[in-house]
């Protein structure tokens, strides 16, 4: 009786039980919000345009529960117990723009989760607990979705691959998870990105994105982009002299490392002290022999702001890969499994970063096994009853 003065009821069509529905300006609205509700009611009339299902205690959705509900355009399910999706679930909501997930128990969205949802502009699943959105989840609303929120998850990784292709995305927030590495470039075609918080994840470094750093800002559509990388573990050297060169009403990042920056706001610190420092190989092999078939490795340590990536080059002057035969680690360790006549030689390590390179040379000298008898046979038997010669290496500081 309540309802019916505030609404019309509709006679025509069925209305879950305990369910408010009504029919105004001629769309369907089906309101069970708060209803005590531990599944989507099976009864509900398949024209709702609108389906408020927020703080029950569903805790799976798919099946039946959405079939033949194509002129949906609004669908609120924050705030149940939700922990699975089926694959499909919403296969049939094709005018689907807004579907609210929040407050929720998801661990993961699967590729086939949100399958269907070509005109979704609103995917709202913050606060639940995600460690994982397949690559694939995205794929049907890459280009109509506008506001993406995975806000308060647990995830490590996000789908760049997938977010760096929603061209009309307008506002991402990622904030509060665990996420530690942006790719390089994700933002450059986000012309219409309005809001980006990344807030509060274990983000150490960022890289300049030509979006943020001006090359193509203000874009056509937002004279302003507001960013918020604050509450990140931010390492402040040159790296990051980008995101201190960008003037922001709003800037909250501080910086967790070097020591002597530590907890300080950005805007505090003048740029000069947004400093890298060059390699420097501070210890490395200078002379190894090992015996032909025996294994080596060459090791080259290099200190530096940020931190160096070493790599090897061969004697013939190519960069040394990964093989079956050999592993070069970023560390500056490469090791070579069983070694044969040829690896013999002069190698470099080059240690690079941002601010620079600096090398040494690795003598290697292979002790080739005799292979008919003769004298090396009697050399062969020297070395090899003492393997801490034929191993012998001469590690020694650079001074
Ligand atoms: C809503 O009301 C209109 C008339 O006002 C009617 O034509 C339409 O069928 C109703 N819709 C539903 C779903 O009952
Ligand atoms: C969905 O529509 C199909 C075809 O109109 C019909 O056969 C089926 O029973 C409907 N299912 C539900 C759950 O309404
Ligand atoms: C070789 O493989 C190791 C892991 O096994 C990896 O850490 C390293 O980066 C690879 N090196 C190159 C040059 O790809
Ligand atoms: C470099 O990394 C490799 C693989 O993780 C490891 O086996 C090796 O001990 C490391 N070397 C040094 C010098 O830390």
């Amino acid at each position: 009786l309540f309802t019916g003065r505030l609404f019309r009821m509709i006679s025509s069509g069925p209305c879950p039980f305990h369910c408010v529905c009504r029919n105004l300006s001629e769309s369907l609205s089906t309101l069970c919000a708060d209803k005590g509700l531990l599944f989507v009611p099976p009864h509900v009339d398949r024209r709702t345009v609108e389906l408020r299902l927020a703080d029950n205690f569903i805790m799976e959705v798919g099946g039946n529960d959405f079939v033949n509900m194509t002129g949906l355009v609004d669908l609120t399910l924050s705030r149940n117990t939700i922990h699975l999706i089926r694959p499909m679930a919403f296969a049939d909501l094709e005018s689907l723009r807004s579907l609210h997930l929040d407050g929720n128990r998801l661990t993961t969205l699967g590729p086939r989760d949100l399958a269907g949802l070509v005109n979704l502009q609103h995917l709202i699943v913050n606060n639940n607990q995600l460690v994982k959105v397949s690559t694939q989840a995205f794929d049907d609303f890459l280009l109509t979705l506008e506001d993406l929120d995975l806000s308060y998850n647990n995830l490590r990784r996000v789908p760049w691959e997938s977010i760096q292709n929603m061209a009309s995305l307008h506002t991402l927030n990622l904030d509060h998870n665990l996420i530690d590495h942006i790719a390089e470039g994700v933002f450059g075609e986000l012309y219409k990105l309005a809001r980006l918080d990344m807030t509060s994840n274990r983000l150490r470094t960022l890289p300049p994105d030509p979006l943020f750093t001006g090359a193509i800002s203000p874009t056509p559509y937002n004279a302003v982009i507001s960013l918020n990388f604050g509450g990140n573990p931010l390492h402040c050297n040159c790296e990051l002299l980008w995101l201190r060169r960008l003037i922001r009403s709003d800037d909250m990042e501080t910086c967790a490392t070097p020591a002597h920056l530590a907890g300080r706001y950005f805007w505090s610190i003048p740029e000069e002290e947004f400093t890298c420092e060059p390699p420097l190989i501070t210890r490395h092999t200078h002379k190894l022999w090992v015996l032909e078939g025996q294994r080596a490795t060459l090791k080259c340590r290099a200190i530096g702001d940020p931190e160096p990536v070493v790599h090897w080059v061969s004697p013939d002057d190519r960069i040394i890969a990964n093989s079956s035969r050999t592993s070069s680690f970023s560390n500056g360790t490469l090791d070579m499994l069983v070694t044969v006549a040829r690896d013999d030689g002069a190698y470099t390590c080059i240690a690079i970063n941002a601010a620079g390179e600096a090398t040494a040379t690795v003598d290697l000298k292979i002790i080739p096994l005799p292979h008919r008898g003769g004298a090396g046979g009697m050399k062969l038997f020297i070395l090899s009853t003492d393997g801490q010669i034929a191993q012998g290496e001469d590690e020694r500081g650079d001074r």
